[in-house]
């Protein structure tokens, strides 16, 4: 099976990132063919500083690489370094609906109020997802519950291409949205995703936070008096709680159920501290091994520059062919 996913390098990664993407993307290595990609071209959608631009894109390379990802047995590179992205998804541009588009939540949520003075790049931003993905024939794609829609719309671009030219080219792909935390939680506001682009600080989890930090944003985080359910039925209107739940559950590999088993009836004081002490164990060793890979840029320019030829190798043949069958000429 070959998986694709991708992340932006708009600032530094947070927990949401990890445990609803990074963390499953280093599990699928074993026994699948696994293409990586930091997306540059998705990040310039909004506007980024071009020095803050370099720094996060090898930071998010550093962070991949040091959550486990190897390189060497998968691809790990930057979609701007691959010209397929960018060519299919102009002819995609071409099969996607306006009607579909304004369907897309993230964008309505991104562009906000300021609708017309969003650019034209983050509207069409799922075309260009959709070609990352079907680039590369890539079949099975794991992201968090956000990315969903734009999956579905990734597979109504193929279905139409497929259609539209008379064949089956593109092969249907499979969101995998999988654990207890595929959509973890703003920590000052359950309602809202935990996001990198969030003014708040307290809101998330940054996978360079040190303890201390880490401790005191779980010590505010937002939650309600009573104390914790002993059943799952018992977090249902209680979205902060639900979060830390799912949190928890996550980073011990076990669920909603095994967590309140543990945990069930205490107040949050004592459960907070045991959730801020785990997150310390996950993500202590992941902050230490970025800083050393940081340590060495030409190492990971390296492996990036690998990377992008081992996917330009895939993804060139695929898009060429997509071109013979819309009628490009070539000469
Ligand atoms: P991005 O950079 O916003 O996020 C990267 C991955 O992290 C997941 N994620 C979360 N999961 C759980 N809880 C959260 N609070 C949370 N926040 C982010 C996202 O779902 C995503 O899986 N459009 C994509 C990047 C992309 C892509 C692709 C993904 C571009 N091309 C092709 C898959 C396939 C994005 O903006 O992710």
């Amino acid at each position: 099976m070959r998986i694709f996913s991708g992340i932006q390098p708009s600032g530094i990664p947070t927990l949401g990132n990890y445990l609803g993407a990074i963390r499953n993307w280093a599990a699928l290595q074993d026994g699948n063919d696994c293409i990586y990609c930091v997306v540059d071209l998705h990040a310039i959608t909004v506007f980024q500083d071009p020095a803050a631009l370099r720094q996060q894109t090898r930071e998010m390379a550093a962070v991949l690489l040091a959550c486990g990802i190897d390189p060497e047995k998968h691809i790990v590179f930057l979609q701007s370094a691959v010209r397929a992205h960018a060519q299919l998804a102009w002819i995609f541009n071409c099969v996607a609906r306006l009607g579909w588009l304004n369907r897309m939540t993230q964008f309505k949520d991104k562009a906000g109020k300021d609708r017309e003075n969003a650019s034209a790049g983050l509207y069409v931003y799922p075309n260009l997802m959709a070609a990352d993905i079907h680039a590369y024939h890539a079949t099975a794609v794991p992201v968090g519950d956000d990315q969903r829609q734009h999956l579905e719309l990734a597979n109504d671009i193929a279905q139409k291409f497929n259609h539209d030219y008379g064949v089956e080219f593109f092969p249907r792909i499979e969101p995998y949205i999988m654990g207890p935390a595929a959509r973890v939680m703003s920590l000052r506001d359950g309602s809202k995703k935990m996001s990198k682009s969030d003014p708040s600080e307290q809101s998330r989890i940054n996978l360079n936070d040190d303890a201390d930090t880490i401790a005191l944003k779980i010590r505010r985080a937002k939650t309600d008096p009573e104390p914790l359910p002993s059943e799952p039925d018992g977090l249902a209107d209680r979205p902060e709680a639900r979060n830390l739940v799912g949190i928890y559950a996550a980073l011990t590999d076990g669920d909603a159920a095994s967590v309140l088993r543990e945990h069930g009836g205490k107040g949050f004081g004592a459960f907070k501290e045991a959730l801020a002490a785990l997150l310390v164990d996950h993500l202590a060793p992941i902050a230490d091994e970025t800083r050393r890979l940081l340590a060495d840029p030409d190492h990971i320019d390296a492996v990036l520059g690998r990377g992008a030829a081992r996917a330009a190798a895939i993804a060139d043949p695929i898009v060429a062919e997509a071109e013979r069958l819309v009628g490009f000429v070539r000469v």
